[in-house]
């Protein structure tokens, strides 16, 4: 369970972390500007790799949850890998130097070309390939077989149980365009002599993101669990590896959270030592959320405070194309001012300069009334899908990133310039 206030709080009456106060932040690197807890990624990382000691396994952080570089190299230095999507992914865990044997390569869609390049991966390749099609198997193993390599792979399980999260991020039903079903899945298996160049190794699945709740993973387990004893039938080899998916939702407001380590507990009973699972290989996870949510907020400067007669609008100077979040799922962050405030409180709606009304971060919150023109806000939970979601619509340049570690700031993203915004342009 991550909280919005784990790492972030206030110290001398500023909102701070690890005693660095985000006033000097914003006077080192302007606003908006993202800033990142390295304890708040670690200290989730830890408790999961505590909690499956017992077992084999790999925590392949999912990339596009906070794809900076940085970031990448400290958990792949903390010991996890990361689960990629495209080939824009796999160049930077080659930058950050993510160990190939560390890397899954998940996605519907991926290309020959992005094949390829995984297949060479440091010139070692990667972990696993998560195949989502029988069509994509057949391309991929056409792939290995002309590089002359054998590509390792999952075949992601569309296990068909609600994960009881927002729609757009719901993945496990039948109705999602995600994975295979557990038929499709026995028939490859039944034909592996079909794919020469790839070599069956395990399951992937992943039923949605922010769960709130184990039950579906939990159901989701089971039925892995029984298509893993099947397949040990059928394949010449037991499978070697499982991959679970993404990992459990986290606190935004008040809504609580899977604890982490029920979250272990429950991997361990239906796939631990102790378990009636035949399954005795590696256990991957994919977390993005679970260690990154909680590690960001975004800081954001106020420009004009309007007034009116029930509530006002603060107009901040970061906007939807810096966060996205709440304005494409209607999601809820908190925004708390970086100079505790104590007096009279108003209610405001607290909206950015981009030209469309959704561009709002959030309505009617209680926040200081004497609030205004240069006063610093922090939108929290925002290190998940926040920056690594920014676009720079409106022609805005994306903000800048920091890094607080060990009680120093590191700017690990430059704010991007106008020049960046016309880069490979003409006139
Ligand atoms: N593995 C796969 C195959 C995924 O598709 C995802 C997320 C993850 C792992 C990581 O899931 P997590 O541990 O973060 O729950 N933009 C949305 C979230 C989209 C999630 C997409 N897939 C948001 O801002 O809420």
């Amino acid at each position: 369970m991550t909280q919005p206030l784990q790492f972030f709080g206030y110290k001398n009456g500023k909102l701070s972390s690890d005693g660095i106060p985000l006033d000097e932040i914003a006077r080192l690197v302007g606003t908006p500007a993202y800033v990142y807890s390295a304890e708040a990624f670690l200290s989730p990382l830890r408790v999961i790799q505590k909690g499956l000691e017992s077992v084999d396994h790999l925590v392949c952080f999912a990339v596009k949850a906070n794809s900076n570089v940085a970031i990448l190299k400290m958990l792949a230095d903390a010991g996890a890998g990361a689960d990629l999507v495209s080939g824009g992914e796999l160049f930077r865990a080659e930058t950050a130097q993510v160990p190939g044997n560390r890397i899954v390569f998940s996605g519907v869609g991926k290309t020959p070309v992005e094949m390829e390049k995984a297949l060479s991966y440091a010139n070692q390749g990667i972990f696993s390939f998560n195949v989502e099609s029988v069509a994509e198997l057949a391309v991929l193993s056409g792939v290995a077989v002309r590089m002359g390599k054998k590509a390792p792979v999952a075949l992601r399980f569309n296990p068909d149980v609600d994960a009881k999260t927002h729609p757009y991020i719901s993945t496990g039903l039948k109705k999602n365009k995600f994975g295979m079903d557990r038929k499709e899945i026995l028939t490859v298996a039944k034909s592996v002599a079909k794919y020469p160049g790839v070599d069956f190794r395990g399951i992937s699945i992943h039923i949605g993101s922010q769960l709130l709740s184990l039950s579906p993973l939990g159901d989701a387990f089971s039925r892995t669990a029984d298509l893993v004893r099947e397949l040990n039938r059928t394949l010449p080899s037991p499978l070697s590896h499982l991959d679970l998916g993404g990992g459990v939702g986290i606190t935004y407001k008040n809504e609580k959270s899977p604890s982490l380590k029920k979250y272990c507990a429950l991997i361990l009973k239906h796939f631990g030592p102790k378990s009636k699972s035949p399954f005795r290989g590696k256990i991957v996870l994919e977390p993005g959320r679970t260690l990154s949510g909680n590690s960001g907020v975004l800081l954001t400067e106020v420009l004009y405070r309007k007034e009116r007669k029930s509530k006002d609008f603060i107009v901040v100077d970061a906007a939807m194309n810096d966060l996205m979040r709440p304005a494409l799922y209607g999601s809820y962050h908190e925004i708390i001012p970086v100079k505790k405030a104590s007096g009279k409180s108003k209610k405001a709606d607290i909206v950015g300069p981009v030209c469309e009304s959704s561009d709002c971060f959030g309505q009617d919150r209680k926040l200081p009334a004497q609030l205004g023109s240069g006063d610093l806000l922090a939108v929290l939970s925002a290190g998940a899908y926040g920056f690594s979601m920014a676009g720079t619509y409106n022609s805005r340049p994306r903000p800048a990133e920091v890094l607080i570690e060990g009680g120093a700031v590191r700017v690990i993203r430059k704010r991007e310039t106008y020049e960046d915004l016309v880069r490979g342009e003409s006139v």
